[in-house]
């Protein structure tokens, strides 16, 4: 099976690489997306009928493969927080065999670019046959995966085609972040006024995004910097925390160096015997409520050699100046939209580490854009 769209028939016009026009997408996907979500006239969500009742529901299990599954466990920590929803967050290749209990009523949310994968059918097939109904959210409305749910949320990023995905990442992140607010609204956790912060503060992510991306020269200092490491750790904590994995996901995957992303507090139990002045340590630390935690943990791995490279805002950076090696300053944000807008540099600099690397961005070695065997 195939995507609807191929390579040969969409140009990369001005640009190297499909990879480097499709990071150019993110302001106008996430725009396009929030607009299909989004009342702009009473920022309400709104969004299509689902299978389930957001009020009433359970519990939900969150599932996908890859980056996907990265924006499942972003949008947990919004769903948790925010909709007091408890969820269920799992790879679909572990999901489709682990056999879970499930609960009666209960509802899963599979996420994929391509709606092929086919981890994601299996465990969707699973959790049918425990009498979940399904949700899929995916970027192409003729796929498998859009035919076997009950219902199909669509992301509008538009084609694909560099294997590793971009644009897709903060389309799937948007849709998530609009269910979140308006499952926490259904649920009685927010008022209407929190409702319409919220949709307000993505509303504004096109623009900080579209900022990020003309900061490139900056990024390509960063991906000079880390270029020729051999091992790289990416940190954050909370909702952040994916992103993080996110980041170090990118890396091994377009410039072959082995890099994990680990949540900040967890460190101590094992990466932090890795730290000495040969790895960069990448954080994503803005300011919030869980700076400080980060901010000390930050400080225990460059008291141990550990170079810091921090992503942060202008509240977040004074403090990390003090210790970090480079320190990025992003527009400052809301927490909860702070996931969204830290994707796209540290997508960014995957891929100047991989251009400075000479690999082949836009098909890395032994991946495949949509994995349709087991
Ligand atoms: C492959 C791609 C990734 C993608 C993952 C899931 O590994 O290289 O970029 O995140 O598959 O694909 P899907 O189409 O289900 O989102």
């Amino acid at each position: 099976k195939t995507t609807a769209f191929s390579g040969a028939a969409i140009g990369k016009g001005n640009y190297r690489h499909f990879m480097e026009k499709e990071l150019h997408e993110h302001p106008a996907v996430i725009g396009d997306t929030l607009r299909q979500y989004v009342d702009p006239a009473t920022r309400a969500v709104a969004r299509p009928a689902l299978p389930f009742d957001p009020a009433t529901l359970p519990r939900l299990w969150l599932s996908g493969c890859g980056s996907a599954f990265l924006v499942c466990n972003t949008a947990r920590y919004w769903f948790e927080t925010l909709a007091r929803l408890p969820v269920d967050c799992d790879v679909a290749s572990e999901l489709r065999y682990r056999d879970p209990p499930l609960t009666e009523g209960g509802a899963a949310m599979f996420v994929s670019q391509s709606g092929e994968t086919a981890d994601n059918l299996a465990a969707m097939k699973l959790l049918r046959s425990g009498g979940q109904s399904l949700v899929s959210v995916v970027n192409v409305p003729e796929s498998t995966m859009a035919r076997e749910s009950d219902t199909t949320l669509m992301t509008v990023a538009g084609p694909e085609i560099s294997v590793a995905s971009t644009k897709a990442f903060t389309a799937q992140l948007s849709v998530m972040a609009c269910l979140a607010i308006n499952f926490a609204r259904a649920r009685g956790a927010i008022d209407a006024a929190e409702e319409a912060r919220l949709t307000a503060a993505l509303l504004e992510v096109p623009e900080h995004a579209a900022r990020l991306l003309d900061s490139s020269t900056e990024i390509e200092a960063l991906a000079a910097d880390i270029k020729d490491a051999r091992d790289v750790l990416y940190l954050a904590r909370g909702s952040l925390f994916p992103i993080a994995m996110e980041g170090a996901l990118k890396l091994k995957e377009l410039s072959y160096i082995h890099a994990e992303g680990y949540a900040a507090g967890e460190m101590k139990h094992g990466p932090i015997a890795l730290i000495d002045s040969s790895v960069p340590v990448i954080a994503l630390c803005p300011s919030g409520p869980l700076f400080e935690k980060t901010a000390s943990n930050l400080q225990e791995a460059a008291a141990r050699g550990g170079r810091i490279i921090a992503f942060t805002d202008e509240d977040g950076a004074p403090a990390l100046r003090r210790f970090a090696s480079r320190v990025m300053v992003l527009p400052k944000v809301d927490p909860f939209v702070a996931p969204i807008l830290h994707a796209i540099p540290v997508q960014m600099l995957a891929y100047h580490v991989a251009v400075l690397k000479g690999t082949d961005v836009d098909q890395p070695r032994n991946l495949a854009k949509a994995v349709t065997v087991e």
